[in-house]
């Protein structure tokens, strides 16, 4: 039998705080209502050079270091996020490069929030099923630049930031006990984001504003009704799986959207709300890199300890949601600072890494004749003109 451990975490969180009283000055909304009705105080935003990848790849960076993990030992990468900047490479083979993870593949999944669930879930699945020996996932976002800073039903939630865990295979019993994953896309519609270039025909109309968009649509009652109609079951259901009953769980770390949906379920499954652990009041929603950014948290203040077992919960967009329960039985190794120093200087000998490889790549197209992309571009625009052929 193989079990799947988590052995390293880390997050990444850009400096930049929006607070509610900043949020005042730009729509028609209150500190008093943001905090009451979500339990958000600020969130962070990523800067001009902040992106999906360089957020992740810093999660990443501090999750392997605590795990002391080579990044070369690493067998997969998954990224969750619903903000990547492109839809191909994806955010993870990014993410790879940049670590110099040489011998792991890597590929992004699409779940919205409740993404780190179902990335924790497959990358579990895949080590217990000797397929893999070690993981790192990854939840990412950079909400920010998707929402409507007009619509204050919106804007005041999200905020951007990353998450990450490392896996590893083991004989010894533990880790990853049991996940749960569902989806009802007949609730797409409730919260959606629009890709305008695949299609010019977005699913639900309100994501564009003035031309300008898309952005996060959400009708937000609805999938109020729907987190709190699904958290409560998933949570027993995957419990029930692992074969515990709920006295057994030390602590619940849940998608981090809005207190009162958490309070409702704390009620629904008669637990004491200090069961679950929240963050959301300083960071708002992160979406697929809430569950992540909690847990790094959690285990900062000291409040997992060895043999509890915890439980991850994700809802949101697809509609979808999942969960996951985990006995967290790591200690940490204590990695020397010399060795974490030489960490550092092996990130930026892979950057090089990267640009010669590119570099030599356009070389050896050049000494071959292809043309260069400047070449192709100039080319595309003497068509043009020739001919009103598009580019
Ligand atoms: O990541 C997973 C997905 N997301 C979620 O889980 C979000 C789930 N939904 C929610 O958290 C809540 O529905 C919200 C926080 C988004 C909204 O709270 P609500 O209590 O459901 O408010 P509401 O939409 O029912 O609106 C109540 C009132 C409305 O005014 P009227 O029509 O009653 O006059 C809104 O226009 O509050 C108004 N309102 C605001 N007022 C001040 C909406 N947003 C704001 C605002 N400031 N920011």
């Amino acid at each position: 039998m193989r079990y799947a451990h988590i052995v390293g975490w880390g997050s990444y969180l850009p400096e930049q705080v929006l607070t509610n009283h900043d949020l005042a000055q730009m729509v028609d909304t209150t500190d008093e209502w943001i905090l009451s009705r979500t339990g958000i105080r600020e969130r962070r935003l990523a800067g001009e050079k902040e992106t999906v990848t360089t957020m992740a790849f810093n999660a990443a960076a501090r999750a392997l270091a605590v795990a002391d993990m080579h990044p070369a030992r690493l067998d997969m990468i998954i990224v969750a996020t619903s903000t990547s900047e492109h839809a191909f490479p994806s955010t993870a083979s990014l993410v790879q490069d940049a670590l110099g993870a040489t011998r792991a593949g890597a590929f992004d999944l699409s779940a919205a929030c409740s993404g780190f669930v179902y990335a924790l879930s497959l990358a579990a699945n895949a080590i217990k099923s000797d397929a893999i020996d070690t993981a790192v996932v990854i939840g990412t976002e950079t909400l920010s630049r998707v929402v409507d800073w007009q619509d204050r039903a919106t804007c005041i939630l999200f905020g951007d930031g990353a998450g990450a865990l490392v896996l590893k295979g083991s004989d010894v019993p533990g880790g990853v006990l049991a996940s749960t994953l569902r989806s009802d896309g007949s609730g797409g519609d409730l919260l959606s984001l629009h890709n305008t270039q695949i299609s010019s025909v977005p699913f639900i109309g309100t994501s564009y504003v003035n031309g300008h968009g898309p952005y996060i649509h959400m009708n937000g009652r609805q999938v109020f009704r729907f987190a709190t109609s699904v958290v409560a079951d998933a949570i027993e259901e995957v419990i029930k799986k692992a074969g515990l009953q709920l006295k057994d769980i030390s602590l619940i770390v849940p998608h981090q959207a809005n207190v009162r949906i958490i309070d409702h379920v704390a009620k629904k499954l008669k637990l004491p709300p200090e069961k679950f652990y929240l963050n959301l009041e300083r960071y708002g929603n992160t979406s697929a890199a809430s569950i992540p950014i909690a847990l790094c948290e959690a285990v900062q203040e000291g409040r997992l300890h060895p043999d509890d077992t915890l439980v991850f919960v994700g809802f949101g967009g697809g509609l979808t949601w999942g969960a996951v329960v985990v006995k967290w039985d790591v200690t940490p190794p204590d990695v020397s600072a010399v060795k974490q120093r030489l960490r550092q200087a092996r990130y930026v000998a892979m950057r090089l890494r990267s640009r010669a490889r590119r570099l030599l790549r356009r070389f050896m197209a050049w000494v071959g004749g292809s043309p260069t992309p400047k070449a192709r571009l100039k080319d595309a625009d003497r068509r043009l003109e020739e001919g009103g052929e598009k580019r």
